[in-house]
């Protein structure tokens, strides 16, 4: 027999004889051969590795037979090698299913000597979710994006100049009354929208078209059932040549019905803001009320033909301010208002989560209450 075939024999009948070594022996004898007393001989675990060696180590057989393989004449050498190779793949295969068998062994030894019943189930882990507000803002997100709007970003504290100045809001101006501010100093402020952003990004992105969508966390001095100091908004801002109000308008429109549903109808109410002209309020027909102002069917504690809390029983919810670029707001970033039209709206996604999912009051958004917020 040529040393290679009886290198083959051996291996079959060395591992088989593991094999059945290990197949013989029941779970509840498993933890002697596992981790038991060497008076019974090497454990299988130990006669694996050593085997293994054996035929596949650095020393070993088969490495061996590459070994001697410089002797053979040069033409014998190819049909020789392939030989030792599909060896060593055999043995490979081999040891690899015997370690398998033996952790099995193993594992079932070990719970065999212990009192854990793999069978019971486990603990559940419980699993987070979005907060409702989160999950609006990413809807908003993706929806503009998918005009091909670029997320945009403007900081939360910022100079008066970003939310005023160049806003058309200058210091002595009534609509400042509008904003009760949060001051930092005389020039800095925690921001009283997220329109600082238009101001940001025209500056930095000079004479160009602009497509930006920019959520972000506003300060206002206000605390009450309906109102809180920090709050979210959404804006957005368009910016290039023959942008016209009515392109503001079926955007809105657009994305009114993707995020309240096909039946949604909306309004522009007549609005004034210093940075945009002209300027309107953005209202949808209540989701709560289909914009009927009555609950159309009963609750637990709401009897049906109750008015509707979510639209004070207009039928219409407020969901932010919008309108065509002012042209002094070019003015003063130094754009060219002859050549550049936009429009830009800021909306509160409070609102808009509470609209979306029929949330009859503010503060569950912000109570943490897990009951509330499990079911999101
Ligand atoms: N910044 C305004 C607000 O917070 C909303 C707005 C944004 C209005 C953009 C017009 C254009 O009330």
């Amino acid at each position: 027999m040529q040393p290679i075939d009886e290198i083959r024999v051996r291996l079959d009948g060395d591992v088989q004889k593991l094999e059945s070594r290990v197949a013989g022996k029941s779970a509840a004898q498993a933890p002697a051969l596992a981790s038991g007393p060497e008076e019974e001989g090497p454990t299988p675990a130990r006669q694996f590795e050593d085997l293994k060696v054996r035929y596949l180590g650095k020393k070993g057989e088969i490495s061996g037979l590459l070994r001697a393989m410089g002797t053979l004449p040069a033409e014998e050498r190819p049909g020789f090698g392939k030989l030792v190779n599909e060896l060593r793949d055999r043995a490979e295969a081999l040891f690899a299913a015997l370690q398998e068998r033996i952790q099995e062994m193993e594992i079932a030894g070990s719970l065999a000597g212990s009192k854990l019943d793999p069978t019971l189930p486990g603990y559940r882990v419980p699993l987070g979710s979005l907060h409702p507000m989160s999950q609006v803002r990413e809807e908003i997100i993706a929806f503009f994006q998918g005009l091909g709007f670029e997320l945009a970003v403007a900081p939360e504290v910022d100079n008066d100049w970003y939310n005023f100045e160049a806003l058309n809001i200058p210091p002595d101006h009534p609509s400042r009354d509008m904003h009760d501010t949060f001051y930092v100093d005389d020039k800095v402020v925690l921001r009283t929208h997220t329109s600082n952003v238009q101001v940001h990004y025209m500056e930095t992105h000079p004479d160009q078209p602009i497509r930006i969508i920019a959520p972000g966390f506003v300060y206002r001095v206000d605390n009450d059932a309906t109102h809180s100091p920090m709050f979210q908004q959404v804006e957005c801002l368009v910016v290039d040549k023959d942008i016209s109000f009515a392109n503001l308008k079926g955007t809105l429109f657009l994305w009114a019905r993707h995020m309240f549903g096909a039946e949604t109808t909306m309004r522009f109410r007549p609005s004034y803001f210093p940075f945009t002209e002209p300027s309107a309020e953005m209202d949808v027909s209540c989701y709560f009320c289909k914009g009927t102002g009555t609950v159309p069917t009963g609750t637990g504690t709401v009897p049906a033909g109750t008015g509707c809390r979510v639209c004070k029983q207009t039928g219409w919810i407020e969901i932010g301010g919008c309108g065509s670029v002012d042209p002094n707001v070019f003015g003063k970033v130094g754009w060219d208002a002859e050549k550049y039209t936009g429009f830009a709206f800021g909306f509160g996604i409070d609102r808009i989560t509470m609209l979306k999912y029929g949330i009859p009051d503010i503060s569950y958004l912000t109570r943490n209450d897990n009951r509330f917020l499990r079911q999101f």
